[in-house]
């Protein structure tokens, strides 16, 4: 049997994906957020990693969350900012703060878009983008984590 790892990754959704599923499914896709979740912990477990999936409507409380990665930290993030990708300065920094090296995800290809979704504050931050492969997006970006992450 796999020994268990300390590696740990931490999945963010930002706002209205709650809502997967019923919403936009011609841009997000038909999954819940409940089954990209159940998916994303079975290919952790299966590579002996932790994980936890986190979602927030509010811009505070995603910031709070990852204000605590300052005193128990993770090794990596996958975020899909959603709405805030375009506005949050605020979201930015904190990720800056702490220094927790991330994948950016979404699921829709925002550069086929409206013109204001093309700007991201996350991007050049990122240790790498995935945009408009739908719910296969998370599951790449765990993928990447899973091979990549060293706990230093
Ligand atoms: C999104 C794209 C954003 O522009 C949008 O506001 C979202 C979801 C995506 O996953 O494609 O809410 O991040």
């Amino acid at each position: 049997m796999a020994q268990p790892s300390s590696k740990t990754v931490l999945v963010l959704h930002g706002p209205n994906l709650n809502l997967l599923g019923l919403r936009e499914p011609n841009h997000y896709g038909s999954d819940t957020l409940e089954s990209i979740n159940a998916q994303l912990k079975q290919q952790a477990d299966a590579a002996s990693i932790g994980i936890e999936t986190f979602q927030s409507n509010d811009e505070a409380v995603l910031i709070e969350k990852i204000h605590t990665l300052a005193h128990t930290p993770v090794d990596f993030i996958i975020i899909n900012p959603a709405a805030f990708t375009h506005t949050s300065v605020a979201l930015r920094d904190a990720l800056s703060a702490v220094k927790v090296p991330f994948i950016e995800v979404h699921l829709s290809n925002i550069y086929a878009r409206e013109s204001f979704r093309h700007h991201s504050y996350f991007s050049d931050l990122a240790v790498g983008v995935i945009s408009g492969l739908g719910a296969r997006g998370y599951a790449l970006a765990l993928d990447y984590a899973i091979n990549n992450i060293t706990r230093a």
